[in-house]
């Protein structure tokens, strides 16, 4: 089986509506075979948007990754940022815009392999990131993120112990300041500042 960062246009699709509560805000969201977390909201990404105070939001946000779409749609409707949302899988963004027009936010969607396609730099890069793609890419992403964020702006990540939290905090305080906001259930939402 293709993973869900992979285009896999074979895949038959099963479109399945969920909804989620986050901070007493009601969304929907469509998921789909051949994207993470097919079943609805996961729980490490759950975990990092109740964490984040989003009356500290503003300016420009990137969501890297975003599947099927929760973090920007979420961000993009509690604050008042300039959301854009990437993702290298086309089914994920395909089913993000739909969940944008359902939930009625206004952010920017595009495809991007890694930062390829993505311009200019942003107050908060937000995302549960990829782990299936192996450490080397995840480091890639998580020290890449340091040349598309402002000064003083913030790279905040949702990672798993079993999946590698606390080398992960180890990596980071090479390049940002790092603090631990957040442990819940082995999740930790980790917020590394680019100063
Ligand atoms: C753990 S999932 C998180 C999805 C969504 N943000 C959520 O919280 O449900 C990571 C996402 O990163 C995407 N991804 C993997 N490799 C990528 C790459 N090289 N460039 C951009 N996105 C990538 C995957 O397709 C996937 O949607």
């Amino acid at each position: 089986m293709a993973h869900y960062f992979e285009n896999d246009d074979t895949l038959k699709s099963n479109i399945h509506e969920s909804v989620a509560i986050i901070n007493k805000q009601k969304f929907v969201f469509y998921t789909d075979n051949g994207v993470f977390s097919k079943k609805g909201l996961d729980f490490g990404t759950r975990t990092l948007l109740e964490t984040i105070d989003t009356n500290q939001i503003h300016g420009k946000v990137l969501d890297f990754g975003c599947g099927y779409g929760p973090i920007g749609i979420y961000i993009a409707h509690e604050s008042d940022a300039e959301v854009h949302m990437i993702d290298v899988n086309r089914r994920s963004l395909e089913l993000a815009r739909k969940n944008v027009n359902t939930n009625h936010v206004n952010v920017q969607i595009y495809e991007s392999n890694l930062y390829e396609n993505v311009d200019g730099k942003f107050d908060y890069i937000i995302s549960n990131p990829p782990i299936r793609v192996g450490k080397k890419v995840l480091y890639q992403i998580l020290e890449q993120a340091k040349n598309y964020l402002k000064q003083n702006g913030q790279l905040w990540i949702v990672i798993h112990k079993d999946q590698g939290a606390k080398t992960t905090i180890e990596f980071l305080s090479q390049f940002y300041s790092v603090e631990l906001k957040n442990k819940n259930k082995g999740f930790y939402i980790i917020c590394a500042t680019n100063n």
